[in-house]
């Protein structure tokens, strides 16, 4: 496994690849590297025959507020990890060789997703992970690219970015992978407290309580999402949003009665965690 610092390299290596008529997939990660990770890059080697994993935390994704500086960093447990799977390139720059210094005048911002779910509290978040994925895609040149279903708003910012600039990637969609009680995998996870450890499952019991409602006839988004806060807020859990939307275009859908998006965003203590089903139709 071969580990590049410099966008030059890389770069230079994804030419070669291409060259040589290799089918390249890459999988975008901000390192901190867990189960859930590991499922995208196995799924990246099924599809491809070469494997490139990124690992930058990417510093115009998160607010002044937000947790840039203490986002988990642990690069040689993420080699190790990694170089256990079948990884041909890790790709890990730093920021003065991804940002240049001088700063960047362009960025990628998409009209409509953003500006619902997480977007709502984080502005500057869908920018900030629209450029840095579009400037992955160019440096590493991939046929195609591993996401993560927790983050579904993000998957949906990135196709759409895709089809709108004809980006020539194919996006493959990974499913949430999940710890046994059904707490979402995230390097986030690692900030809760024992106690708030233990309260989290709540999310995404909540949420496919919400699906079984469904199938059993509930149609009313506001009532199934006053159920929602009810039980989150009962655990213990702040809500931050709680939606019921259009699987697509991320609308809010008053009434369910065809497939929906449930998606939540919930904070223990200090640690802000996101989850989501797609249930009904
Ligand atoms: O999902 C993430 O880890 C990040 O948002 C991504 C896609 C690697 C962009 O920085």
């Amino acid at each position: 496994m071969n580990v590049v610092l410099s966008v030059a390299e890389m770069k230079e290596i994804a030419a070669k690849l291409r060259r040589a008529g290799e089918t390249v997939a890459l999988v975008p990660t901000m390192g901190a590297l867990h189960e859930g990770h590991l499922a995208l890059v196995r799924e990246a080697a099924r599809t491809s025959s070469r494997v490139v994993v990124s690992v930058f935390v990417n510093p115009t994704q998160f607010g002044p507020a937000e947790d840039f500086a203490r986002y988990p960093r642990d690069i040689e447990g993420d080699l190790r990890k990694l170089g256990a799977l079948k990884v041909d390139h890790v790709f890990a720059p730093d920021a003065a060789s991804m940002y240049p210094p001088g700063g960047s005048e362009t960025r990628v911002d998409l009209t409509r997703l953003p500006g619902h779910l997480c977007g709502l509290s984080r502005p500057h978040h869908f920018p900030g992970v629209a450029t840095v994925v579009l400037k992955l895609f160019n440096i590493c040149r991939p046929d195609a690219a591993v996401f993560g279903l927790k983050d579904y708003q993000q998957v949906r910012v990135i196709e759409r970015m895709v089809a709108d600039l004809d980006v020539p990637v194919r996006i493959v969609r990974h499913p949430t992978v999940r710890e046994p009680d059904g707490l979402a995998m995230s390097s986030r996870n690692r900030y809760l407290s024992a106690e708030d450890r233990a309260k989290a499952p709540v999310i995404f019991a909540t949420l496919k309580h919400l699906a079984d409602a469904i199938a059993r006839g509930e149609r009313d988004a506001a009532r199934l999402i006053e159920l929602a806060r009810g039980r989150i807020s009962d655990a213990g859990g702040s809500v931050e949003y709680l939606a019921v939307a259009d699987p697509d275009t991320l609308d809010d859908v008053a009434v369910a009665d065809r497939p929906v998006l449930i998606a939540a965003a919930v904070r223990f203590g200090g640690t802000r965690l996101i989850d989501n089903v797609v249930a009904g139709g």
